[in-house]
Formats: structure tokens, sequence, C-alpha cells
């Protein structure tokens, strides 16, 4: 059966060329980074030129990359690293656990904690984050593009409201990596995590933006490693993989990559919103559109319940994502989609659409003649499985 994976968000595969060029470090040029002979030294060659590659990836100097574990350890320790008791740390409610699970265990600890709600839109008004400083904010965290809807945050004037309150900024650049230019200069942060594994690099990798005087505690303690600021011997296939798979992202953006992307899931989009009863998550009220990675989309389809979407479109080849999560057991609804105002209901009747850079036409025309059918199809045998959404 055709399989069509339209769960970009979640992981990519790893491109051919990423994998080849971690292949020897696994091999043949084995060596710890740290060690002085020349078995080290070629290790160590390979992460100094991956770090020139994530430097010149975020616009900063090399001594500023720090190679990590990936998108939550990157988070972690910008929440963990900078705030004590006493602070206050500024956040949304559309963060990614990778942020809100941090966030919520310092407010145990005597850290006060503000999750900025997002407009019906999507999008966090700056205003809004501005309304939440306190005296004592240290620390905005702001995600760049949405997870579920790919929405885009307008992180330069967040920046900027930051740099007038004298607080740190965090960007979880997570989704937005390889989809859109990085630049730590224009955004104005101090910190900034992407993660290999959602730009066609290898799982457990990423790497933290820090700035040049930021202040940060490391999560991590051991080794001199990465400057003291994250010990642990470096994945050093990982960390060529990282480099290889951000060369590659750079190159597509630059050859127009996105807006061909966005071209197939316009269409994909438009062509399921001809559903009856469906709608799109993350656009304005207004009608103006609101900026959105190229690759995401987020609708609801009322009466059908997204988890069984979900199950019936993998039995027809497509992978896709529902807006619950399961935890602990249970299904809930989106935090993300509840913050922006829907209900439980619609929250649970959504799917997120994720291409791959990959995707074609054939793709688009596949997923199009499946979902209307599965929508239906689970209509007719649950009409009641979700009440008349408001
Ligand atoms: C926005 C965002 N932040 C952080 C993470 C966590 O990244 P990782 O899987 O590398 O730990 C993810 C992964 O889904 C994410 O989408």
């Amino acid at each position: 059966m055709r399989r069509v994976y339209m769960d970009a968000n979640a992981t990519t595969p790893l491109l051919p060329e990423v994998v080849e060029a971690m292949r020897p470090f696994w091999i043949d040029h084995f060596g710890n980074a740290s060690s002085i002979h020349l078995d080290g030294q070629r290790a160590r060659a390979a992460v100094d030129h991956a770090r020139e590659t994530l430097a010149a990836f975020f616009h900063c100097r090399e001594a500023e990359v720090v190679f990590n574990s990936g998108g939550t350890e990157g988070d972690n320790t910008a929440i963990f690293g900078l705030l004590r008791p006493g602070d206050h740390l500024v956040t949304t409610a559309i963060e990614h656990a990778a942020v809100l699970q941090p966030a919520q265990r310092i407010a145990e600890r005597g850290i006060e904690v503000t999750f900025v709600p997002p407009l019906p839109s999507g999008l966090v008004a700056p205003q809004a984050i501005r309304g939440a400083l306190r005296p004592h904010t240290r620390l905005l965290s702001v995600i760049l593009a949405n997870n579920e809807t790919g929405v885009l945050q307008p992180v330069e004037e967040i920046g900027a409201i930051a740099r007038e309150a004298g607080a740190y900024f965090h960007i979880d650049a997570v989704q937005g990596a390889g989809k859109v230019p990085i630049d730590v200069r224009r955004y104005g942060c101090h910190l900034l995590s992407i993660s290999a594994h959602k730009l066609h690099g290898p799982k457990g990798v990423g790497a933290l933006y820090v700035r040049r005087g930021t202040p940060l505690d490391p999560l991590m303690v051991g080794g001199s490693h990465e400057r003291r600021r994250r010990a642990g011997t470096e994945n050093v296939p990982g960390i060529v993989g990282l480099a290889t798979a951000i060369e590659i992202a750079q190159h597509s953006l630059e050859d127009g990559a996105m807006q061909r992307l966005a071209v197939l899931r316009d269409r994909l989009e438009a062509g399921l919103l001809q559903i009856p009863g469906s709608g799109l998550n993350g656009a304005s009220i207004t009608g103006e559109p609101v900026p959105r990675v190229a690759n995401t989309t987020n609708l609801w389809f009322d009466h059908v319940e997204g988890e069984a979407l979900v199950i019936a479109l993998d039995l027809k080849g497509v992978a896709v994502s529902g807006g619950s999560a399961c935890h602990s057991g249970a299904t809930e609804p989106s935090h993300v989609l509840m913050a922006m105002g829907l209900s439980k209901n619609r929250a649970q009747s959504s799917l997120r659409f994720s291409l791959l850079k990959a995707a074609t036409e054939a793709d688009v025309d596949y997923v199009l003649q499946v979902v209307p059918e599965a929508v239906e199809r689970l209509r007719q045998i649950s009409p009641v499985a979700t009440a008349a959404p408001g």
C-alpha cells in the first residue's frame, strides 16, 4: 500500500548524505574529541567544523554554540539554568512540554511564572508579553514556530521587549529551524534551542545558542566539555549529522524549497477545507493570514474523534497526528488548541498534517482522496462521537 508520511513535525528521516557524513565517526574516526592523540584530534576537528556550521546558521560566534542531546535539553537548560527563587518567568500557554514542564516545576520552587495566552489565531501578541512583565522578570521564553499549528511568533518584537525590560530571552526554535532563516542577532535572544531530528538529522542531538556573558548554570556537570556548559563526551557522529543536516536545510531554504512546500500545503489545506464541517486552526478570524511555517496545517473535522481519524488514515497508509496527547493513558485535548479558545470537542476532532520537504503532488492527491472518505465513514459509524462543538 502507498504510504504518505505527513508527520514531519514529529520527526523526519535522515537524509542519505547525513548518514554518509556520520558513518566514519562510528567506526574509523571513533576517537574521543577530548583525547590528545591523532584519533582524538580527528574527532575534535569534526566537532570544530560542525561548530563553524552552526555558528553560521545561528549568526553567532563559534564559542556561543553548545552541542547537546536535543530540544528538550536545550529548553530545560534555559529554564533551570537561568532562574532562581524570587525570579519571574514569562512564557506562553502554547509552548512545547519541554518548556511547559520545567516552567511548572520551577513554579513549585518559588519562582513566579506567567503563561501568556495566545490570540484565537494562535499568535501571541507582543503587547500581552509586555503586559506580563514584572520588575523581577528575569527570562522570557517563547516558541518560534508552534509544533501543532505552525504559527510563527513575533520573536523580533518580543526580543525588543526583553531588551527594554533588561530580561533574558530564550527561543524554542526546534520547529522553526530549517523552515525559516534563523538569526539570533535579529531576534535579540540570549538562548535558542534546536534539534537535529526535526530537520533530517539524527535523533538525540541538538544545539543551544548561548549568547556570550549569559550566566547559565549547566544542567549536566562533570568534565569540562563545551566550555563547561554541558558536560559529557561529545556525540561526534551525532554532531556531524546535525551540522550536515543544517547545511542541507540552509541550501534548501535558499533554493526556495519552502515556497514550493507552501504551495503544496495550501493545496492540501484548500482540499481538506472542502469537507463539510471542517475548519482551520491557526488562522486569523479577520481573514488576515497569520505567519506560519510552510509545511504545517491543523484542521478540525466536526463529529469525528481525531484519534479515530489518525488510526483510520494510518490504515490507509497516511501518517498524521491528532489534536490530543496521551498523558498517563488518558487522551487529553491539545493544550495549544485549548489555549487558542477551541472547545474540548473541537480540539479533540483536530488533526495536524505536517509535510516533509520531499512531499509531492501525488502525496497531496492521495491524502485528498482518503481523508474525505475516512471522515465520512467515521461520521456514519459514530455520528454522536463528538457533540456539536462550540
Ligand atoms: C517545539 C518543540 N520544542 C521542543 C521539542 C523537543 O525536542 P527533542 O525531541 O529534540 O527533545 C519538540 C519536539 O517535538 C518541539 O516540537
